[in-house]
């Protein structure tokens, strides 16, 4: 058997990683944190609840207390769109070379997720060598809550970059008109699309259509804490109509995988039997490759910060 390598690497001893979260997480700040880790560095793990922000400290001020601690890569998610990148672009204006990463904000986007989304889909299709051509062509469904969905958002521009098509579906109040012109707009970070072709979105209200010869099907949790009321009339109602279940799944070409960042309702937007069927359903496989791939963020971000010091 070959040796699996090093569990760790050294490229960020020394450094200070400091993942900021100010929205519940489980698996993007756990998996954060390992990666970290297993790149050696130093982790501070900011708690929002037991901080000076209840004491009526700014977001600001406490962003820079973790950089005058020596923070140099800075993980954050938060619950308004844009912070990470006005974060940043402060720490910058102020004469901080610090990274700062994404890890969800809002309803705008989720760029690590839809980073590990891509490679699960890639492995998926391409077991021996995971490439992102192996997406080129392919029809991917995103069923559900694409309002609240800052992982759809990503997705939208991710997978359209590698040229697949994409089925959106859901109810009217989850899944306004407008999404079909969402490629439109400027990308996040608001330079030029990189992309010369995007293809088009389709949407879709009924699901059996939108499953129809598709080859993967990512699902979205009900957001019940973004959602105003009366956005769906009532759980069983939008499972009935949006559900992805075994029985669904037949519209689809055979062996069709099915995704989902997490948490999941059960029996709400994916059926209990789903979730339990990792033949199907890729949502563990989805966090374990959470690991690698921002360990490759984090290196890119190092190999950047480290090239800079050497200058
Ligand atoms: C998602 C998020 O926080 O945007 N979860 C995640 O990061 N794995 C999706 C969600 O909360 O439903």
């Amino acid at each position: 058997m070959s040796s699996p390598g090093p569990r760790r690497l050294p490229t960020l001893q020394g450094r200070l990683v400091t993942t900021l979260f100010f929205e519940p997480s489980t698996r993007t700040r756990s998996s954060f944190e390992i990666a970290a880790r297993r790149l050696s560095a130093d982790v501070a793990s900011f708690a929002p609840a037991s901080s000076a922000l209840a004491k009526g400290e700014s977001l600001l001020d406490t962003v820079r207390t973790y950089v005058a601690m020596g923070a140099e890569l800075l993980v954050i998610r938060h619950r308004s769109s844009g912070v990470p990148a006005a974060l940043a672009q402060d720490l910058h204006a102020t004469g901080h070379d610090i990274a700062v990463l994404n890890a969800g904000d809002g309803l705008h986007s989720h760029p690590s997720q839809a980073l590990l989304d891509l490679f699960t889909l890639a492995r998926h299709f391409s077991p021996q060598q995971p490439t992102l051509q192996a997406l080129a062509g392919r029809t991917i469904a995103i069923v559900g809550d694409i309002l609240h969905s800052r992982v759809a958002r990503s997705n939208l521009w991710s997978l359209s970059g590698v040229g697949a098509r994409i089925h959106l579906c859901g109810p009217s109040a989850l899944l306004p008109k407008c999404f079909a012109d969402f490629l439109a707009a400027m990308p996040p970070g608001c330079g030029p699309d990189p992309v010369p072709q995007r293809g088009k979105i389709h949407i879709f209200r009924d699901l059996d259509e939108a499953l129809t010869d598709v080859d993967a099907v990512m699902t979205l949790r009900l957001q019940q804490e973004r959602a105003q009321k009366h956005q769906v009339t009532s759980l069983e109602d939008y499972h009935r109509n949006y559900g992805i279940t075994h029985g669904r799944l037949k519209r689809c070409r055979p062996g069709t995988p099915v995704l989902h960042p997490g948490p999941v309702n059960r029996d709400v937007e994916l059926s209990s039997e789903l979730v339990n069927d990792p033949q199907r359903c890729l949502m563990h496989q989805q966090v374990g490759h959470g690991v690698p791939v921002r360990m490759a963020l984090l290196y890119l971000l190092a190999t950047t910060l480290n090239a800079r010091e050497d200058t």
